[in-house]
Formats: C-alpha cells, sequence, structure tokens
C-alpha cells in the first residue's frame, strides 16, 4: 500500500439529534491482533500501540492476559505491557478470570475488561464454561480488580446473532449483559462478534437496555464489519445516543473461537463519518491511516478498511 494523502476530509454537515462528542475505544491492537494467522514481534506492537495513542485515540485496549495456549498471539501480554511502561498501565487489557487479574495486577494496569457471552454455545468456546459458570468466574475477578481500584469495562459477545445457534432473543442478551454489568464494570460493551445485526435491530437492542434501567452514557457498541453494516449499525446507535465506539486500526480483527468473524469497525471509517457529521472525536485521521499503512506492510497484506485503501490509493 502506498503512503496516504495527508489531508482528505469529508466536509462537515451536522445532523440533528446526534451527540456533540464520540470516544473512540480503539481495540486493533487486542481484538485486531489475537486473530492474526501470522506472529507480531512484541516491538511492532508496542509501536503499535504508541502510534495509535499519538494519533489522538483516548483509550487503546493493548492486550489480554489470557491462556497462552488459547490465544497464542498475545502470549506476550506482560513483555508488551512492559515495553509499553506507565503509559500503558491507562491502557485496558482484557481478563478473564482471576489469573488473569493477577497477572495484570502485578504489571501495574488500571483498566481490566472481562468478557462474557450472550449464548451458551459460545460461553464454551470462548471460555470453557456454560452460561451460568461464567459468572461464578467473573464475580471474584471483578470485585477484586473493583478492591484494587481497577476500572473495569464488561464485554458481552453474540449480542446480535451465533455462528452456532442462530438468532439470539433481545432479552437474553440484556438479562446477560445486566448481569456482567451489575458485577461491577462501569461501561458495557455490546458486541455484534460475527457483524450480522442491522440497523433495526441495533435501535431494539439499546431501547431494550435502557428500558432494563441503563443509561445511553453506559453501553458502547461494538460491531465487526463482516456483513459491511458496521457504519450503519452505528450511526443507528449515535440516533439513540450511544456515545462510545469500538473500532480497530485498519480494520484489523476478529475473534479466533467464533468461526465467521472478520475485522472490527475500522476506526478510519468511523472517524470519516463522525468528522463528516461534525461529531467531535479528537483523532488524527491522517496519522491512523499511516499506522494502518505501516502495520498493513507488517502483516504482508492490505488493510480491508475502504478509507484506507482511499486515501493510500489516491497519493499512488
Ligand atoms: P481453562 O482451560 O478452563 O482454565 O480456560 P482453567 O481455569 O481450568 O485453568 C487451567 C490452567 O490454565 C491452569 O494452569 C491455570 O493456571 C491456567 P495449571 O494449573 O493447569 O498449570 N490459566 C491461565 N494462565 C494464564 N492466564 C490466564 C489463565 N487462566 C487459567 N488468564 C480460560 C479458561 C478463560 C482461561 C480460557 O478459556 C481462555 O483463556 N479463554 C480466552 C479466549 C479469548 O481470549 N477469546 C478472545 C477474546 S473475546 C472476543 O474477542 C470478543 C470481544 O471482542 C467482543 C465481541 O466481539 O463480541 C471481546
Ligand atoms: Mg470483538
Amino acid at each position: 500500500m502506498s503512503d496516504p494523502a495527508p489531508d482528505a476530509l469529508p466536509t462537515v454537515v451536522r445532523q440533528d439529534g446526534l451527540p456533540e462528542h464520540v470516544t473512540i475505544y480503539e481495540v486493533g491492537p487486542r481484538d485486531g491482533l489475537q486473530n492474526e494467522a501470522a506472529l507480531v514481534p512484541v516491538g511492532v506492537k508496542a509501536e503499535f500501540v504508541q502510534r495509535l495513542l499519538a494519533a489522538g485515540l483516548p483509550v487503546v485496549e493493548a492486550t489480554s492476559f489470557v491462556h497462552p495456549k488459547w490465544v497464542p498471539q498475545l502470549a506476550d501480554a506482560a513483555e508488551l505491557m512492559g515495553l509499553l511502561g506507565e503509559a500503558g498501565r491507562d491502557c485496558p487489557v482484557l481478563v478473564p478470570n482471576e489469573r488473569g487479574l493477577d497477572r495484570a495486577l502485578e504489571l501495574g494496569c488500571r483498566h481490566v475488561a472481562i468478557f462474557g457471552s450472550a449464548t451458551e454455545t459460545f460461553a464454551q468456546k470462548n471460555l470453557n464454561r456454560s452460561l451460568d459458570e461464567q459468572f461464578a468466574m467473573f464475580e471474584p475477578t471483578v470485585r477484586r480488580a473493583r478492591d484494587a481500584g481497577l476500572d473495569v469495562r464488561a464485554y458481552v459477545s453474540m449480542c446480535f446473532g451465533d455462528p452456532w445457534e442462530g438468532g439470539v432473543p433481545i432479552e437474553q442478551v440484556v438479562s446477560v449483559g445486566r448481569r456482567l454489568f451489575d458485577l461491577g464494570a462501569s461501561q458495557l460493551s455490546l458486541g455484534d462478534t460475527i457483524g450480522v445485526g442491522t440497523t433495526g435491530h441495533v435501535t431494539a437492542l439499546v431501547e431494550a437496555f435502557t428500558a432494563a434501567g441503563m443509561g445511553v452514557d453506559q453501553l458502547a457498541m461494538h460491531f465487526h464489519d463482516t456483513y459491511g453494516q458496521a457504519l450503519a449499525n452505528t450511526h443507528a446507535a449515535l440516533q439513540a445516543g450511544i456515545t462510545t465506539y469500538d473500532a480497530s486500526a485498519g480494520g484489523l480483527g476478529g475473534c479466533p473461537y467464533a468461526k465467521s468473524a472478520t475485522g472490527n469497525l475500522a476506526t478510519e471509517d468511523l472517524v470519516w463519518m463522525l468528522t463528516g457529521l461534525g461529531i467531535e472525536h479528537g483523532v488524527d485521521l491522517g496519522q491512523v491511516v499511516s499506522t494502518s499503512v505501516w502495520m498493513a506492510r507488517q502483516l504482508g497484506r492490505p488493510s480491508p478498511s475502504a478509507v484506507v485503501r482511499a486515501l493510500a490509493e489516491s497519493t499512488a
């Protein structure tokens, strides 16, 4: 891929009823790299995180303290956190259980995320636990994290469909999501792990969570772009008042334990749309594109992001 055009930006036209400001929660180094066939050297990962922070991304999820046999791509989590130093302590890390939390605490991490499943099958495949057993694993993990003064995010996966079970009832997603959040999380991220959701479904799910007593400020959306719906779904969520969106630079990503999960919503695609809508996000698009072009070279394949391709090709 060629180097990107430096100053391309969309014309700004605001739309009534949308938030003024959005927080982009960058998951490329974790959700992106956990799914790469190639093992990325730890020094490249550290540079990736540093470049994303330098581009103005307010939150960069760095890695996971999961079992290294389950996700060998992130087996270097401790080494990465060592390379990142003080700045890394503010980067959230995934912890599935107390063992993962102990590893994160030893390194001074200040933000951890647990990740539950809305479906029985994915709980088994991703966590080696039943739907009910996952709460027994998370409960002491969150309690101890909170006692140690850490901030905890909770993810819930398969909110819009599951590759083994098909459709997932909204009531089931709300029930699992609320239970995870109520363990002591500050935010609940609703994952469309396999990217099958569509706009009406997004609106209905957010409405169901707010009807169950959650505020839109406590929810985040985590769209994968498998079926090309991620930006449309983001727009539906903006209309519903959600102000935190997970995205990955260059559209890297997937989930090693969910067949048919491809990349996350690309950070650049999200930034382009938010910029055009006049929604503040604080991110330098050119710097993220350059970072994704650099990362694509490291991985030996082009970025799937439409915005990265358009900007990189416009100078070719
Ligand atoms: P398990 O095999 O059931 O673990 O795995 P266990 O509790 O039975 O322990 C077995 C051994 O593993 C023990 O060692 C533990 O100490 C060790 P032994 O005593 O036999 O020597 N162990 C660990 N070692 C290091 N770090 C740990 C750890 N835990 C136990 N944290 C476990 C259960 C949850 C650990 C495993 O299933 C696992 O690691 N799963 C992670 C899968 C994963 O990372 N998936 C991707 C992230 S989720 C995602 O991508 C979705 C998301 O993006 C949102 C969306 O898109 O929807 C977040
Ligand atoms: Mg994901």
